[in-house]
């Protein structure tokens, strides 16, 4: 088995494990050009960037769901407990215990909350019995989903149809979820509150996750170690109080600095600025 160089020869094998990979689409756009991040079990790690970054990417790569997108992974490997899975299927993938909650909650618009829960135990044979208790521990985490379970999910709020969409993955009794996106185009009192989802989810389940999150704020407060992914390539990494507390990610990602308020599209300022490039 391959090591990272971060790894001390006592520490165990991350849970999951990116190495140096690299996408093309279409052939010839180079959209990940070498990246590398771990997850430790039962940790919440975040990979965040702007909009173009290539979070998606890199969320796809690992699940082998970019294949369907006419992506090709040209370098890297990944490793999921110890072993090399990136050429599984998205279903054995979920077998094993890892599952992804696409960006953009994807529901079935016409079947109802329960019926869209459902769907996700379909990679399990299990008795009736089994997929009870599985419906009722996502009710349990997610109240307003058992309040909505006759509605048809095409009518429920965003928020309820992105905790639908992740309680459709938990319906697998995954180890480890990749999340992408979950505040997108959400209010922020319901932002938080699957974010605290995710992390009671951590605590008491032990389900680890990687989140990818433009908004760097809300995902430095719940993770806790966090990359910064810019044009493809990790551009800094640490834990997340330290990012949450640094002068560049204040300024650039969090909107926020000593000197004010500078938004990083001030593209003159940012290489200026932008120390952890050079
Ligand atoms: N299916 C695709 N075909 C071609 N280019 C793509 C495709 N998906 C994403 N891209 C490009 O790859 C880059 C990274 O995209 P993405 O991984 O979606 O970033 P993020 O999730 O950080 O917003 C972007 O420049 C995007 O335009
Ligand atoms: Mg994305």
């Amino acid at each position: 088995m391959t090591s990272t160089a971060t790894q001390t020869p006592d520490a165990p094998p991350p849970y999951l494990s990116v190495n140096n990979i690299e996408v093309i689409y279409d052939h010839v756009i180079l959209v990940l050009k070498g990246v590398s991040l771990q997850v430790p079990q039962g940790k919440i790690v975040a990979l965040l960037g702007a909009n173009g970054a290539g979070k998606s990417t890199t969320l796809k790569t690992i699940s082998t769901l970019l294949r369907g997108e006419r992506g090709d992974v040209t370098k890297g490997e990944v490793q999921f407990k110890g072993e090399r899975v990136d050429q599984l299927t998205p279903n054995e993938l979920v077998k094993r215990g890892l599952s992804q909650v696409m960006e953009g909650r994807h529901c079935f618009g016409h079947l109802t909350i329960e019926e869209n829960l459902l769907t996700g135990a379909y990679t399990r044979s299990i008795s009736r019995g089994e997929l009870k208790d599985a419906l009722e521990k996502v009710y349990h985490y997610f109240p307003r989903l058992k309040t909505r379970r006759s509605s048809q999910a095409g009518y429920t709020s965003g928020g309820e149809q992105q905790m639908c969409a992740i309680g459709r993955a938990l319906m697998a009794r995954p180890s480890m979820i990749l999340l992408d996106e979950p505040s997108m185009g959400i209010a922020p009192q319901i932002v938080e509150e699957i974010f605290g989802i995710v992390k009671d989810l951590n605590h008491k389940e032990n389900v680890s996750f990687l989140l990818a999150e433009q908004n760097t704020n809300v995902a430095l407060r719940y993770a806790d170690f966090g990359y910064i992914l810019e044009n493809g390539r990790v551009v800094m990494e640490g834990q997340a109080q330290d990012l949450a507390s640094n002068e560049d990610v204040k300024e650039f990602y969090l909107g926020v600095s000593s000197a004010g308020r500078k938004s990083f599209r001030d593209m003159k300022f940012y290489r200026r600025r932008k120390r952890w490039l050079a």
